[in-house]
């Protein structure tokens, strides 16, 4: 157990002072929480093998899920890597700093602790005044995953963390809620067509709006995952959860219907739109709203707080609203689909077959 210090800046004006002292941290190899404009992450000296290797242990991560790398400009992202394609030099124009992780060919300074033994590297500049201020002030690169532990769902404030990691590490930088909510989209440029690893803050759209088209990782059966963190079951809540799909109004229906039949009212908790609670016939005791159906960058925001704040001891089900998938949509159904464990339906078969069918009732087996 070591004491976990929490250092309060203002985003819009963050003290020299208090940066500097997180930014000794990182330098003397100790962990370092601190916001980005997705989530926030658990910092290390990216360069200091036995730094890095604490945060793994701190995190309870599998050694074989390699770290991405944040760095405040692009010469020293790109120090990092051994080949430059096109698409790197471009994506990091058009989208840095910001949510974008670029794969590329590691450089032999970047320690395989980092890099989880891959020959490549992920590296990102991240949009958020407080991130880039501390990345300035250590003037190292900073291996940062998110600051959850293992298999949680990705902290979006400092009290998250906390919660996590209070006692595992030296300190947290409490910079306020965090923007975007879900994590950076991870792109491989070292393929043509570049392959997104992994949906998040910078859309499909907008990629091939700057380099043309590109792919998507879906592993064919039996292939490994090229982004090795999409093996593992990820932000997954205590509570088993699913992704209802249909209108506002079917949604609503089905909710009602599985809190009349079986649901006692504290069982089962709730994700959903402002459009669809405002249809149900009594609020439910666990409801967190996402924000308007036609605004998905809301409900990206909240979703991981919604998770968090409605998993609670008692609750054996939570139902989430499945969004439309454009834009940010499909991060957040990414996200959605993955606390789900993958369990999809219906509004109309929650409606037929409940709150046992859904997963509720905690016996039957993913
Ligand atoms: O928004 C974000 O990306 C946040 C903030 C803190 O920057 N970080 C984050 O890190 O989400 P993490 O460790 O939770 O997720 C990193 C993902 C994992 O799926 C990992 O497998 C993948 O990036 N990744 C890292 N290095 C890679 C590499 N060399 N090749 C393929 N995938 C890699
Ligand atoms: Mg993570």
């Amino acid at each position: 157990m070591i004491r976990t210090r929490l250092l309060r800046v203002d985003p819009a004006c963050p003290d020299p002072g208090v940066i500097e002292e997180a930014a000794m941290v990182l330098r003397r190899g100790g962990l370092l929480a601190f916001p980005t404009e997705t989530v926030y992450g658990l910092g290390a000296h990216a360069l200091d093998p036995a730094a890095v290797r604490a945060v793994f242990a701190a995190k309870g991560r599998p050694a074989d899920n390699p770290l991405i790398v944040h760095t405040r400009c692009p010469e020293e992202a790109f120090a990092l890597a051994r080949a430059l394609p096109e698409a790197a030099v471009r994506l990091a124009e058009a989208f840095w700093p910001g949510p974008l992780t670029l794969v590329v060919e590691a450089d032999p300074a970047v320690p395989r602790e980092t890099t989880a033994g891959l020959p490549t590297v992920a590296v990102r500049i991240p949009a958020h005044p407080v991130a880039l201020a501390l990345l300035e002030a250590a003037g190292v690169p900073v291996a940062a995953p998110s600051a959850n532990l293992s298999g949680r769902p990705s902290p979006t404030r400092a009290e998250h963390v906390l919660e996590d990691l209070e006692g595992r590490i030296d300190g947290v930088l409490d910079g306020g809620e965090t923007g975007v909510g879900v994590e950076s989209t991870v792109i491989d440029v070292t393929v043509t067509p570049p392959v997104v690893l992994r949906p998040g803050g910078v859309s499909r759209e907008e990629l091939e709006a700057v380099i043309g088209p590109v792919r998507e990782a879906v592993p064919a059966a039996g292939e490994a995952p090229r982004s090795p963190g999409l093996k593992y079951r990820h932000y997954a809540p205590r509570a088993r959860a699913v992704v209802v799909r249909g209108s506002p109004g079917e949604i609503a229906r089905a909710i009602n219907q599985v809190l009349e039949t079986g649901a006692g009212p504290s069982r089962a908790a709730f994700l959903l739109s402002d459009e669809t609670a405002a249809r149900l016939a009594r609020r439910p005791e666990r409801l967190f709203l996402l924000g308007g159906r036609e605004r998905p960058e809301e409900a990206a925001r909240r979703l991981y707080r919604g998770l968090r704040e409605v998993d609670l001891p008692g609750v054996e089900l939570i139902v989430m609203e499945a969004y439309p998938e454009a834009g940010i949509g499909r991060a957040l159904m990414d996200r959605m689909r993955r606390a789900a464990g993958g369990r999809e339906m219906d509004a109309g078969a929650l409606a037929q077959r409940g709150f046992e069918a859904a997963g509720g009732g905690g016996e039957t087996a993913p």
